[in-house]
């Protein structure tokens, strides 16, 4: 079995360990421990934490009469410059300190957008990131082209902008780095290649929203930033998403192809006059989004003074290696993640660690996974149009690299991440999480030859 979770697995579990536990009020006090607190959950101690986490997703009675409103009015589908759709470009774009935004029906159809605008074409190469979400690879495929991944930096979980330009062939025309987890990219490297290169950079953001580098936030960094609104995600809509940018032109170029290739501002035409397609957001999905502002604000400072206190706490704790960020930026913390290195623990494995874990009532798991040997690229190199577009020699050659992401295999062996709502318990709870983590470290011998 494997040992890690999927992103939405994960949530599942957290969610289940949530369901079963109830959630401590403001009132508790401090940790107290039992006489035998040292002592491991799955070794017969006591649990580290016993409340249960902040749910996710939070529904709000206060926001029922504006949705309400929307619904009951008739008026769903967004068409022209009226309604709740374009207000939230608007608040969005200002929150963001973009000059604009366009709203979507999701992440996926966000990047979609953006890369068409961006030229990305069929037989193109596009220098991504590999440690995501999947959409972030069927994206590129969508628009036929080829995936290419620059090698994860082992500090800081992102795309190492070292082994960008190695990758970068006659037919590169993007660079797609993820703020993983919410945690900002190295842009000014990242953007210091394309310039030289003159390579489009569209950022996968759908994790890092106000995640902020050096003074700006993740979705003004690069050409064009994409956001996704789903259900988990940390201003949820169920479906949404939306494309950012400091470029008018650009924007009005993704309205037009997100509505059925319709002239828009400053992409003039007649009628549908240019390629386009049907990625509308619907004005109660940006009444639910208008709703959370507020929330979402209060909730970013809140997850980041928890993490700053979790990173201070696991970094003094052999083996646990908490994420690096560039100099002068915040993470949304998507996911708390950070690196596990068995040798510390005795030699316990990540799994038997992950379970040690959540014996304390910690839920976490695994990050993402060597996806790129699932099958999905390999489904695209079979395939007929893969192999009219670039042929065979350059294809086997594409395989082969895949073997040589070391960085990337590192962290897809030794991530763990918490969930973020964890992020959004009190003071103690992250106390107990750096409780846990200490007595799974100081019983890890004993750990490591329990079943
Ligand atoms: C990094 C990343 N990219 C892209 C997406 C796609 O967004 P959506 O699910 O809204 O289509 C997600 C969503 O989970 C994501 O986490």
């Amino acid at each position: 079995m494997k040992s890690y979770l999927t992103r939405r697995g994960f949530i599942r579990n957290a969610a289940a360990g949530s369901a079963v536990l109830t959630w401590l009020s403001a009132r508790r006090g401090p940790t107290v421990f039992a006489a035998d607190a040292g002592k491991p959950a799955l070794l017969g101690g006591t649990p580290a934490h016993k409340g249960g986490w902040p749910k996710w997703p939070e529904w709000r009675e206060s926001w029922e009469p504006d949705i309400l409103k929307v619904l009951r009015s008739g008026v769903w589908c967004r068409a022209g410059s009226t309604g709740r759709v374009p207000e939230f470009e608007d608040a969005w774009a200002k929150l963001l300190g973009a000059k604009k935004c366009l709203a979507t029906a999701s992440g996926t159809t966000a990047l979609m957008t953006a890369l068409h605008v961006m030229n990305v074409e069929a037989g193109d190469e596009v220098i991504l990131s590999p440690f995501t979400f999947i959409a972030t690879y069927n994206v590129v495929l969508e628009a036929d082209a080829l995936p290419v991944f620059a090698d994860t930096d082992p500090a800081t979980l992102t795309m190492d902008p070292a082994t960008i330009e190695s990758r970068i062939t006659d037919r590169t025309r993007c660079i797609l780095p993820v703020h993983i987890y919410g945690m900002p990219c190295y842009m000014d490297e990242i953007n210091a290649v394309a310039k030289k290169h003159k390579l489009a950079v569209v950022e996968d953001a759908c994790q890092a929203w106000l995640g902020e580098y050096k003074g700006r936030k993740c979705g003004t960094l690069g050409d064009l930033g994409c956001f996704s609104f789903q259900n988990s995600k940390h201003i949820p809509s169920g479906e949404g998403g939306a494309v950012t940018g400091m470029s008018e032109e650009l924007i009005d170029k993704c309205h037009s192809f997100h509505n059925c290739g319709r002239a828009f501002g400053t992409n003039k035409g007649r009628g549908s006059f240019t390629h386009g397609l049907n990625y509308r957001m619907m004005h109660y999905q940006a009444a639910l989004l208008l709703q959370q502002f507020d929330k979402l604000v209060k909730e970013t400072a809140h997850r980041q003074a928890n993490a700053d206190h979790l990173i201070a706490g696991l970094k003094q704790i052999p083996g646990i290696a908490p994420a690096r960020l560039p100099e002068n930026s915040r993470a949304a913390w998507h996911l708390f993640p950070f690196r596990y290195d068995p040798q510390q623990f005795n030699g316990l494995p990540r799994d038997k660690f992950i379970k040690a874990m959540n014996a304390e009532g910690v839920s976490c798991g695994g990050g993402y996974s060597e996806q790129y040997f699932d099958g999905l690229l390999d489904e695209a190199i079979a395939s007929r149009s893969f192999k009219r577009l670039f042929g065979a020699k350059r294809l086997k050659a594409y395989r082969d690299s895949l073997q040589e992401l070391k960085g990337n295999k590192l962290v897809c062996q030794t991530t763990i991440g918490m969930y973020q709502s964890m992020l959004l318990a009190e003071r103690s709870a992250m106390n107990d999480i750096i409780e846990a983590v200490r007595k799974i470290h100081a019983h890890s011998a004993a750990l490591a030859k329990a079943a």
